[in-house]
């Protein structure tokens, strides 16, 4: 039965019963076969965190592991280590050298391989052509570029040289990038002339040269050729990628970086606002990365490892670049759409690779299930021993489709939680010996103290309310770029000596954690908060709904009703009848109270560049108001299709 005990909080409705222990064989080679880990953790956390970033190769050791000023951070201070080092340097001691290290597949078919002295070797050359065009120490060095090979050789050439590298995501427009850029006063922009996006051709310089008519910090722009696509090239400003490389020396000395030099600054939208440029450093992150790679995903040295996720998104700087790279993993990198040329793409590779871990989001799960099981069954997938998740809840139903379709019902799910903050997966199984939950992210990794609070701070043993971390831990942000205040307020004022992330959560009686989305998306429905979250689930477990995006629009009477957009699977038909099911669905599965007033059948639904739905302006469209700011939808378009929709139905 639903939890109805009321919260000060948010209220827990949903109740998922099933569960998955790991599987006997899975167990046995697992890298982590027990909990003791747990425990030293919580004993010891100095000597915890040391002993890992211990396997990391340090130039000078460090003689502090944490030095701890709410809400500054300092790990290993006083170590010095360079990022690119560990990720390349360091593996072609032994039988590494030679081992794959990036696998890439373009969109339109083509392929390369580079192992790890490959990579090493571009890396060290790149770093050479950045040195030669004046790049030094602490500069930053703006890089917009399609999913290639040459980004993650751009961003390991800057790490080596103690450049630090500002990603831009590629599907992001010129205004975008000359924010990025003026905010970071960035020096140099790495960028290509196209990169291709379901068969059409993204035009990255073209964009790039929009967005250099208003960044006077860039001297110097790097154009790698991706294609022959016609681009102009501004003499004295831009150069040819191969141009600059050609003759350099392929060896380049790595800059000793103080554990807390700056790495990277990653800018994050919030919901308000300008964007933040999230700050991360080098000791601490690549401790970080390194241990949640090896744990969560149970690497061992035959592994094909495949993150889905776009670099210019803290998934891939964590978790295709320096996590998997410090591990000495084979990883692998595409290109393109998942349904270019069809909807198989990504079975085609994991087959054609042998991809044995995969991680993706909720958001293509659930566009998988939509688009059918046949496009899987294609293919044989048997290589695939652990499935993982990141980026939003996860509704069970997607969980259990992913866990039967993808992972042919044997492969654990780990379903990650963290933030471009975080810098690493904070709350997550451990695949080995953690018994699942579809739809929790079940709980904290050794080390790592979260909790879920009420409105005063306290903690709610079970139940539903704010999440919280407790202790630093090393890959946390170590500020936003150029506005300590912000950082304060944003993160550290809400609840005195914690940080704060902004997600809701539920903790049950087990100690699994639940997330339940932003707390910004929570309605509050005749007195109860109820996040957005549960109702979608509730709505997504009836067979024929493929997506459901709930918000709660302002009524009369209760305060709030919610209104439901739903997508269906494909070939399902959408009707008023259905609607009156699916409202009956969600009132069985939940109560009455969170009975939607109205449906909306929808073939899409508003989702930003990286896939996670605005419910903001959704609730504009339900309540009838003018359309809020768009610039970071994906597809604008849907807004306009979905509000003419709303009105028509609404009469
Ligand atoms: O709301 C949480 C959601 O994504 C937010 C962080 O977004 P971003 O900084 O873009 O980083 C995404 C990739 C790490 C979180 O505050 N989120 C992320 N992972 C999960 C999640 N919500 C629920 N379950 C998750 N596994």
């Amino acid at each position: 039965m639903p939890d109805r005990k009321p919260s000060s909080a948010i209220d827990a409705l949903l109740e998922e019963q099933r569960v998955y222990v790991p599987p006997n064989d899975f167990r046995d080679k697992a890298t982590i076969k027990d909990e003791t880990m747990y425990a030293q953790a919580a004993a010891e956390p100095d000597a915890f965190w040391a002993k890992i970033a211990g396997e990391l190769d340090w130039f000078v050791k460090w003689n502090r592991v944490l030095e701890w000023r709410e809400p500054d951070a300092k790990w290993f201070v006083g170590g010095k280590l360079n990022a690119s080092y560990n990720c390349l340097d360091r593996h072609l001691r032994g039988p590494r050298k030679n081992k794959a290290a990036l696998i890439w597949v373009g969109e339109p078919g083509d392929r390369r391989t580079l192992t790890y002295w490959d990579l090493y070797r571009e890396v060290n050359k790149f770093a050479n052509a950045l040195r030669k065009l004046g790049v030094a120490k602490g500069d930053r060095v703006a890089i917009y570029m399609p999913m290639i090979p040459e980004l993650a050789i751009a961003m390991l050439a800057c790490a080596r040289i103690g450049a630090v590298h500002s990603v831009v995501f590629g599907g992001f427009s010129a205004e975008a990038l000359r924010d990025r850029i003026n905010d970071a006063q960035a020096n140099v922009l790495i960028t290509a002339d196209g990169g291709y996006r379901r068969g059409q051709i993204v035009p990255l310089k073209h964009d790039a040269d929009e967005a250099l008519k208003g960044t006077p910090s860039i001297h110097h722009v790097v154009v790698v050729k991706r294609g022959s696509f016609s681009v102009h090239i501004h003499e004295g400003r831009d150069h040819w990628w191969h141009e600059l490389m050609d003759g350099v020396s392929d060896h380049c000395w790595p800059e000793p970086m103080e554990s807390e030099d700056m790495l990277y600054i990653l800018y994050t939208s919030g919901t308000t606002g300008k964007p933040k440029g999230i700050v991360h450093t080098t000791g601490g992150y690549m401790t970080g990365v390194y241990a949640t790679t090896k744990w969560v995903f149970d690497l061992k040295e035959e592994d094909v490892f495949w993150c889905t996720a776009d670099i210019g998104w803290v998934t891939g700087h964590s978790y295709v670049v320096y996590g998997p790279l410090a591990n000495g993993a084979t990883v692998v990198m595409y290109e393109g759409s998942p349904d270019w040329p069809d909807k198989d793409r990504f079975w085609q590779i994991v087959e054609e690779l042998g991809v044995s871990v995969f991680y993706t989001a909720p958001t293509a799960i659930r566009a998988f299930m939509k688009w059918g099981a046949e496009w899987p069954k294609k293919h044989k997938l048997t290589s695939l021993r652990l499935l993982g998740t990141v980026g939003e809840p996860i509704n069970p139903e997607a969980w259990v489709w992913y866990q039967e379709h993808i992972g042919g019902g044997s492969c654990p799910v780990v379903d990650t939680w963290w933030q471009t903050e975080t810098g690493m997966i904070l709350i997550s199984p451990l695949p080995g010996i953690t018994t699942l939950k579809p739809g929790s992210a079940t709980k904290p990794l050794p080390g790592i103290s979260a909790e879920v609070v009420n409105e005063q701070g306290e903690r709610v043993p079970v139940g539903g309310g704010y999440l919280v971390l407790k202790r630093p831990w090393p890959a946390m942000l170590r500020g936003i770029y150029g506005d300590p205040d912000r950082y304060r307020q944003q993160y550290w004022s809400r609840f005195p000596g914690v940080y704060f992330t902004g997600d809701g959560a539920k903790r049950d009686k087990d100690g699994y954690l639940w997330l339940l989305g932003r707390v910004d998306d929570v309605m509050n429905v005749a007195g109860h908060r109820i996040s957005t979250m549960e109702v979608e689930s509730a709505l997504v477990d009836h067979p024929t709904v493929a997506e459901a995006a709930v918000v709660g629009r302002n009524h009369d009477l209760k305060g709030t009703a919610i209104a439901a957009f739903v997508t269906v699977k494909e070939g399902k038909s959408s009707d008023s009848e259905l609607a009156e099911q699916l409202k009956e669905h969600v009132v069985k599965k939940i109560g009455k109270i969170a009975r939607p007033e109205e449906i909306l059948f929808t073939a899409d639904l508003p989702k930003t560049r990286s896939g996670k739905i605005m419910r903001r302006l959704l609730r504009d469209i339900a309540e009838g108001k003018a359309v809020g700011d768009t610039t970071t939808l994906a597809d604008p378009a849907v807004i306009a299709r979905l509000k003419q929709k709303y009105e028509e139905q609404e009469g």
